[in-house]
């Protein structure tokens, strides 16, 4: 099968260096035959903080249901991870359920790793499955200076690159197996507590 998977932008901040890792992730994930992939920038859903629901919800959920799998592109703000990467995973429940997820992560020295473990937690609570590979961008500030438009995740000539693109290998071969595995099972045997739509 053909897993179809969302890739969720986590930084909403005002001159954010998401995109440059997140072009890198988008591109390997769609060249890659195993999958599509859609990209749910969150600076493109003014989901409200107060989760009280509406169209925007409504339609961030569809995408979300229509998703066998998930890759997070998070950076690292004071050891955890986004507020808005919090306030999206809030907004929907049953959607989530019984789908695997995958990190990418980026920040200073630690590349996003202490963010990644607090998310761990956090999917865990709406039945999500995180899968053990994860990518950790070190130093992306260093690296995407002015000017610099490809760079972070991938960086050409960067001594982290060939690492960075394993760990993306591995990640990807995780998240198809388990989204394989897990679309079969939700389609033979609904998962607990699924079948209500939010
Ligand atoms: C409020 C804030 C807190 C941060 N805290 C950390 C941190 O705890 N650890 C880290 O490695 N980097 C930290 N950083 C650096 C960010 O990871 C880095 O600036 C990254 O580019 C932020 O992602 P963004 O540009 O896509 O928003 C912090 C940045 C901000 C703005």
């Amino acid at each position: 099968m053909t897993a179809h998977l969302a890739m969720i932008v986590g930084s909403v901040r005002r001159g954010r260096k998401a995109p440059s890792p997140a072009r890198w992730v988008y591109e390997r994930i769609s060249a890659d035959p195993r999958f599509t992939v859609e990209v749910l920038d969150l600076v493109d859903w003014a989901l409200p903080a107060d989760l009280s629901g509406g169209a925007t919800t409504d339609a961030f959920a569809d995408r979300i249901a229509a998703a066998d799998g998930f890759v997070i592109v998070t950076p690292e703000y004071n050891h955890g991870y986004p507020a808005a990467l919090k306030n999206a995973i809030d907004t929907v429940k049953r959607p989530w359920y019984a789908k695997p997820v995958g990190f990418v992560s980026y920040g200073g020295w630690g590349g996003g790793i202490r963010a990644v473990e607090q998310l761990r937690q956090v999917v865990a609570e709406v039945h999500m499955v995180d899968v053990r590979q994860s990518v950790a961008i070190r130093d992306l500030g260093a690296r995407s200076g002015a000017g610099a438009p490809e760079a972070g995740g991938g960086a050409p000539g960067h001594p982290d690159e060939a690492a960075e693109s394993d760990h993306l290998d591995a990640m990807l071969d995780q998240l198809d197996w388990w989204a394989t595995v897990l679309s079969a099972a939700r389609r033979d045997l609904p998962y607990p507590g699924s079948r209500r739509r939010r």
